[in-house]
């Protein structure tokens, strides 16, 4: 399973790219607006920083401003994803898109019937809000259950399920089960992923033994 960061926090990108385990990065209008600089600008940095694919949104709702904003963004890196809403205009835009080879993330998935349009669309990645269907008392890690069984039956499908909304590392463990293709993983998240009590005391076990040895590697 691919991850990829969920932020537009370049310091945290930075960060985390270091471990050399990060695939990608998503953006979205409410993380840049947090991020508190102008969107080019951060993007064409995390761009930079990540090879991998970095995605950034469209802020228009019809097809033919979209269109306009999805080609300036792809302008801006070869990585770039450009992400667009899971609405007609969306998927029209993400058609066309996809027809220039540009890279298209749909966003703001809440259906199994979405994700289906979206594939058909011939969309690089489908963005699936988990985390948001679990704030409203559902489950949502059975729409990845539900959009990967869908997408098993069509293997010509291409496009990618990129869980999304996560909101914590059983989140990212489910999906993993599900054989999603990707995790769009929160900082603090993506950083748990790491911990547990057990290895930190068994480590302390092991280099308070070593250190009673008096002996040294180095
Ligand atoms: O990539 C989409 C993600 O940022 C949405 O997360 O926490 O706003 O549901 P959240």
């Amino acid at each position: 399973m691919k991850f990829f960061v969920d932020t537009a926090d370049v310091a945290d990108i930075k960060d985390l790219a270091a471990s050399g385990l990060l695939d990608g990065v998503t953006t979205n209008p409410s993380l840049i607006m947090k991020a508190n600089r102008p969107m080019f600008d951060v993007i064409k940095e995390i761009c930079a920083l990540v090879p991998g694919p970095v995605s950034a949104e469209t802020v228009s709702t019809d097809h033919k401003r979209m269109l306009e904003e999805g080609r300036k963004l792809a302008k801006l890196a070869k990585n770039v994803a450009v992400k667009v809403p899971l609405t007609p205009d969306g998927l029209k835009t993400c058609k066309v898109l996809r027809s220039e080879g540009i890279m298209v993330n749909v966003t703001l998935c809440f259906s199994a019937a979405q994700a289906l349009l979206a594939a058909k669309a011939d969309a690089s990645f489908i963005s699936p809000f988990v985390g948001r269907i679990d704030d409203n008392g559902h489950d949502g890690m059975m729409l990845i259950d539900e959009i990967m069984t869908i997408y098993r039956q069509y293997p010509h499908f291409k496009t990618e399920v990129l869980v999304a909304s996560i909101r914590h590392t059983q989140h990212v463990v489910r999906a993993a089960k599900m054989g999603a293709h990707v995790a769009t993983v929160p900082p603090n998240v993506l950083r748990g992923l790491f911990k547990h009590v057990l290895t930190d005391i068994g480590l302390k076990a092991f280099l308070d033994d070593w250190a009673k040895t008096g002996q040294s590697i180095l």
